[in-house]
């Protein structure tokens, strides 16, 4: 039973639209029922106006003399009659629905003539009032009985004197019966009704739901295999066709995804079966000769410095590899990019006087941001073995830290072979190196920039290239200043 419920609770879309759908049915009857029954009503009850004021008018005609005055002997004649009329059974109780209903009262209220059903009603004093003060009175009164009652009531003149006020009534027990058999009758289509508008709303909630289905059908059979695939963009320009579009843009951002992450593999092994080749090859010529201990040692030495480029490389690729799953930890704190441009030139000073470069810093302001020192230090060493990899002996590499627009810049630019302008859209790229590069640097895997880009983003910054090939290369990173400083 729970299990049962579990199934249809919380409902889904298809059952909240069809249980709106027949809430909103539903409430639309019974209001169009409503006030299709109160305006029938006040309209049939209105016609039981026009007869009862002529009837009223015809006793009044009867009682009242040629000359136009009244004379109380008429009343009791008229009222005699009525009473006639109406007590043909003697010892049957007086009934509204059946007997005369007329009442003539004097100018101070009091009854003259009242006849026996009349005793029934529960008139108003307005009723009475104002005609007195001259305009008729028509209303619906109800009875002991809990019958309703149409009356009507005028003043009553004797030639131009205020004689009193008469009230006839007439019972609406007819008009309320054929009006409760209505009820009766749509009260007894009512469930066929409600049944329809069930079955409609269904029905209309499970149409509007066939174009997703037939989405989420496509969709099931595109598989991490077939990214290519793409579901069909329905024509109208509905939500279904933005459900589509936006579908097909996430698989083409996950094909994208899924393609960088197999060329990165396939470049990740290429990358790192040089270095693995090289150790080989170094390897089995010394073991096919019979080497001296100083060529033993040469030997040693070079497998070493291949096995250490591997190591870094190893790094690299961990590095890049664990920033795309979130994965690489950075412990924010306040860092001066002025004393880390320093610790770093200082670092490098003897391999740019061992390859003859002029390494100069030209400012030094005093810029705090918040980021990762490690992290920015690996970037400015990026930057700056690269300014001493591709520049020339006799070039000049200098550094900057200036303060712009609340960013705190660190400007590394050098007098080296440049980038081709097709490289430069590039060369933020894994594993990629400018092939025009002639003094191409032994060793080098091209994910130095690539790990530049990822710390800046990771600091919320922005990188900016600018070179000219055979003149020199300016690259400026921008990091906001913290704050808090
Ligand atoms: N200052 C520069 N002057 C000229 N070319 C540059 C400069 N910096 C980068 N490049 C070009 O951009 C490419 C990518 O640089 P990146 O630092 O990513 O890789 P790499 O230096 O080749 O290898 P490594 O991973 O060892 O840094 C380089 O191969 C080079 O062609
Ligand atoms: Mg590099």
């Amino acid at each position: 039973m729970h299990e049962r419920l579990g199934r249809i609770w919380p409902p889904g879309i298809r059952l909240q639209l069809t249980l709106w759908y027949t809430s909103i049915f539903v409430g639309l009857l019974l209001l169009t029922g409503i006030v299709l029954y109160v305006r029938l009503q006040t309209k049939l009850i209105e016609t039981y106006d026009e007869p009862l004021k002529v009837r009223t008018e015809q006793l009044i005609a009867d009682i009242t003399n040629d000359d136009g005055m009244i004379d109380p002997q008429d009343i009791a004649q008229e009222v005699s009659l009525l009473e006639q009329e109406t007590l043909r059974n003697n010892d049957r109780k007086a009934d509204v629905n059946f007997d005369a209903l007329v009442r003539i009262l004097n100018t101070k209220g009091q009854a003259l003539v009242i006849t026996p059903a009349f005793h029934e009603l529960q008139v108003p004093t307005l009723s009475v009032m104002q005609p007195l003060h001259g305009d008729p009175w028509q209303g619906t009164v109800p009875t002991a009985d809990g019958y309703q009652v149409r009356l009507y009531s005028t003043r009553l003149m004797s030639k131009s004197t205020l004689f009193g006020v008469i009230q006839v009534g007439q019972s609406l027990t007819p008009l309320n019966t054929s009006l409760q058999k209505v009820v009766e009758e749509l009260l007894l289509i009512a469930p066929f009704a409600v049944m329809l508008g069930i079955i409609g709303s269904h029905w209309l909630a499970t149409r509007a739901f066939v174009p997703i289905y037939h989405l989420t059908s496509i969709a099931e059979e595109i598989s991490a295999g077939d990214l290519q695939r793409r579901v069909p963009v329905p024509e109208p320009k509905d939500e279904v066709q933005q459900l589509a579009l936006t579908f097909n843009k996430m698989i083409g951002q996950l094909d994208q995804a899924f393609m960088q992450q197999r060329r990165f593999v396939a470049d990740a092994s290429h990358e790192l079966r040089t270095p693995v080749a090289a150790i080989r090859s170094m390897t089995d010529v010394a073991l096919a000769q019979s080497l001296t201990a100083e060529e033993c040692i040469a030997v040693v030495g070079n497998v070493n410095a291949v096995a250490e480029r591997l190591g870094w490389l190893i790094r690299d690729l961990l590095l890049l590899a664990r920033s795309d799953e979130g994965q690489v930890p950075l412990d924010y704190e306040l860092v001066r990019l002025d004393r880390l441009v320093s610790d770093v030139v200082a670092t490098l000073e003897p391999l740019a006087v061992e390859r003859g470069i002029v390494l100069q810093v030209l400012t030094l302001e005093p810029a705090t941001v918040r980021g990762d020192i490690s992290r920015l230090i690996q970037c400015v060493i990026n930057l700056l073995d690269n300014a001493l990899t591709y520049t020339n002996a006799g070039g000049r590499v200098a550094l900057r830290v200036e303060m712009r627009e609340r960013c705190g810049c660190i400007v590394v630019q050098d007098t080296g072979i440049g980038i081709a302008p097709e490289d430069r859209l590039h060369i933020f790229e894994r594993f990629y190196r400018a092939d025009s590069v002639p003094t191409r640097k032994a060793g080098g895997s091209g994910l130095g920039l690539a790990i530049v880009e990822w710390v800046t983003r990771a600091h919320w910054g922005s990188i900016q290239v600018e070179s000219q090939v055979g003149q020199g290369s300016t690259f400026t990173l921008s990091f906001p200043l913290a704050q808090d400083y």
